[in-house]
Protein backbone atom coordinates (compact mmCIF):
# COMPACT_ATOMS: atom_id res chain seq x y z
CA UNK A 1 0.00 0.00 0.00
CA UNK A 2 1.12 3.39 -0.83
CA UNK A 3 0.10 6.80 0.74
CA UNK A 4 0.74 10.29 -0.13
CA UNK A 5 1.17 12.76 2.82
CA UNK A 6 0.56 16.73 1.65
CA UNK A 7 0.87 19.71 3.36
CA UNK A 8 -0.35 22.88 2.50
CA UNK A 9 1.16 26.04 2.53
CA UNK A 10 3.18 27.33 5.51
CA UNK A 11 3.55 24.31 6.99
CA UNK A 12 6.82 24.81 5.95
CA UNK A 13 7.24 26.80 9.27
CA UNK A 14 5.92 24.48 11.65
CA UNK A 15 8.01 24.43 15.17
CA UNK A 16 8.35 28.39 15.07
CA UNK A 17 5.37 29.28 13.64
CA UNK A 18 2.60 30.53 16.29
CA UNK A 19 3.59 27.16 18.92
CA UNK A 20 0.50 28.01 20.99
CA UNK A 21 -1.49 26.48 17.86
CA UNK A 22 1.00 24.20 16.01
CA UNK A 23 2.88 22.66 18.78
CA UNK A 24 6.75 22.89 18.39
CA UNK A 25 7.49 19.82 16.07
CA UNK A 26 8.48 20.69 12.49
CA UNK A 27 7.48 19.02 9.60
CA UNK A 28 10.72 17.38 8.82
CA UNK A 29 10.45 15.87 12.81
CA UNK A 30 6.66 15.11 11.65
CA UNK A 31 7.88 13.03 8.72
CA UNK A 32 9.98 11.11 10.21
CA UNK A 33 7.82 10.42 12.81
CA UNK A 34 4.87 9.37 9.74
CA UNK A 35 8.08 7.46 7.97
CA UNK A 36 9.24 5.24 11.19
CA UNK A 37 5.08 4.53 11.67
CA UNK A 38 4.47 3.33 7.92
CA UNK A 39 7.76 1.27 8.21
CA UNK A 40 6.00 -0.53 11.40
CA UNK A 41 2.80 -1.39 9.17
CA UNK A 42 5.02 -2.24 6.20
CA UNK A 43 3.54 0.88 3.88
CA UNK A 44 4.94 3.09 2.22
CA UNK A 45 5.13 6.96 2.08
CA UNK A 46 5.44 9.90 0.51
CA UNK A 47 5.47 13.38 2.20
CA UNK A 48 5.81 16.59 0.21
CA UNK A 49 4.46 20.19 1.00
CA UNK A 50 4.21 23.42 -0.97
CA UNK A 51 2.81 27.09 -0.44
CA UNK A 52 1.59 26.84 -4.08
CA UNK A 53 -1.64 25.88 -4.67
CA UNK A 54 -1.77 24.32 -8.36
CA UNK A 55 1.68 22.39 -7.14
CA UNK A 56 -0.88 20.79 -4.84
CA UNK A 57 -3.36 20.32 -7.80
CA UNK A 58 -0.22 18.74 -10.00
CA UNK A 59 0.85 16.34 -6.81
CA UNK A 60 -2.88 14.76 -6.84
CA UNK A 61 -3.46 14.38 -10.07
CA UNK A 62 -0.43 12.56 -10.33
CA UNK A 63 -1.29 10.00 -7.20
CA UNK A 64 -4.21 8.65 -9.66
CA UNK A 65 -2.67 5.04 -10.12
CA UNK A 66 0.37 5.44 -7.98
CA UNK A 67 -0.93 5.36 -4.62
CA UNK A 68 -4.13 4.34 -2.56
CA UNK A 69 -5.11 6.86 -0.33
CA UNK A 70 -3.72 10.04 0.22
CA UNK A 71 -3.47 12.47 3.43
CA UNK A 72 -3.87 16.27 3.52
CA UNK A 73 -2.97 18.78 5.70
CA UNK A 74 -3.94 21.48 2.70
CA UNK A 75 -3.61 24.18 5.67
CA UNK A 76 -5.50 27.33 4.78
CA UNK A 77 -6.25 26.30 1.34
CA UNK A 78 -8.71 24.10 2.99
CA UNK A 79 -11.01 26.97 3.72
CA UNK A 80 -10.85 28.43 -0.05
CA UNK A 81 -9.91 25.94 -2.53
CA UNK A 82 -12.15 24.49 -4.76
CA UNK A 83 -9.25 23.79 -7.20
CA UNK A 84 -8.23 21.17 -4.42
CA UNK A 85 -11.37 19.77 -3.68
CA UNK A 86 -12.19 19.20 -7.44
CA UNK A 87 -8.47 17.32 -8.05
CA UNK A 88 -9.59 14.99 -4.92
CA UNK A 89 -13.38 14.71 -6.52
CA UNK A 90 -11.35 13.90 -9.96
CA UNK A 91 -8.87 11.58 -8.92
CA UNK A 92 -11.25 9.63 -6.53
CA UNK A 93 -8.31 8.34 -4.41
CA UNK A 94 -9.88 7.61 -0.64
CA UNK A 95 -8.61 11.04 0.65
CA UNK A 96 -8.33 12.21 4.80
CA UNK A 97 -8.15 15.58 5.88
CA UNK A 98 -6.24 16.49 8.98
CA UNK A 99 -5.38 19.18 10.79
CA UNK A 100 -2.99 19.78 13.52
CA UNK A 101 -5.56 22.35 15.57
CA UNK A 102 -9.20 21.81 16.05
CA UNK A 103 -10.13 23.91 13.31
CA UNK A 104 -14.08 23.78 14.54
CA UNK A 105 -12.78 25.68 17.89
CA UNK A 106 -10.86 28.68 15.91
CA UNK A 107 -11.95 31.33 14.04
CA UNK A 108 -15.22 30.90 11.97
CA UNK A 109 -14.00 31.44 8.53
CA UNK A 110 -11.72 27.90 9.83
CA UNK A 111 -14.97 26.26 10.56
CA UNK A 112 -15.87 25.52 6.70
CA UNK A 113 -13.86 23.38 4.79
CA UNK A 114 -14.23 22.86 1.42
CA UNK A 115 -12.74 19.63 0.99
CA UNK A 116 -14.67 17.66 3.65
CA UNK A 117 -17.49 17.00 1.55
CA UNK A 118 -15.09 14.90 -1.28
CA UNK A 119 -12.99 13.79 2.05
CA UNK A 120 -13.57 10.37 3.57
CA UNK A 121 -13.38 12.07 6.79
CA UNK A 122 -12.05 14.56 8.74
CA UNK A 123 -9.04 14.52 11.50
CA UNK A 124 -8.32 17.79 13.56
CA UNK A 125 -7.12 19.08 16.75
CA UNK A 126 -4.48 16.26 17.99
CA UNK A 127 -1.53 18.31 17.16
CA UNK A 128 1.45 16.00 15.13
CA UNK A 129 -0.67 13.29 16.19
CA UNK A 130 -3.06 14.23 13.91
CA UNK A 131 -0.66 12.84 11.20
CA UNK A 132 -0.23 9.38 12.80
CA UNK A 133 -3.99 9.13 12.92
CA UNK A 134 -4.50 10.18 9.29
CA UNK A 135 -1.45 7.00 8.87
CA UNK A 136 -3.44 4.59 10.70
CA UNK A 137 -6.91 5.95 9.03
CA UNK A 138 -4.73 5.60 5.52
CA UNK A 139 -3.75 2.25 6.13
CA UNK A 140 -7.32 0.75 7.11
CA UNK A 141 -9.52 2.96 4.64
CA UNK A 142 -10.46 -0.65 2.94
CA UNK A 143 -12.29 -1.83 6.11
C1 LIG B 1 -4.23 24.02 9.85
C2 LIG B 1 -5.47 24.86 10.18
C3 LIG B 1 -5.72 25.90 9.11
O1 LIG B 1 -6.86 26.68 9.42
C4 LIG B 1 -4.52 26.84 9.01
O2 LIG B 1 -4.71 27.76 7.95
C5 LIG B 1 -3.23 26.13 8.88
C6 LIG B 1 -3.01 24.89 9.63
C7 LIG B 1 -3.88 23.03 10.98
O3 LIG B 1 -3.14 22.09 10.72
O4 LIG B 1 -4.31 23.22 12.13
O5 LIG B 1 -2.30 26.62 8.23
O6 LIG B 1 -4.49 23.25 8.69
Amino acid sequence: MKILFLNGPNLNLLGQREPEKYGRTTLAEIEALIRREAKVRSVEVDFKQSNVEGELVTWIQEAKGVFDAIVINAAAYTHTSIALRDAIAAVAIPTIEIHLSNIHAREEFRHRSLLAPVCRGQISGFGAFSYILGLISAVNINE
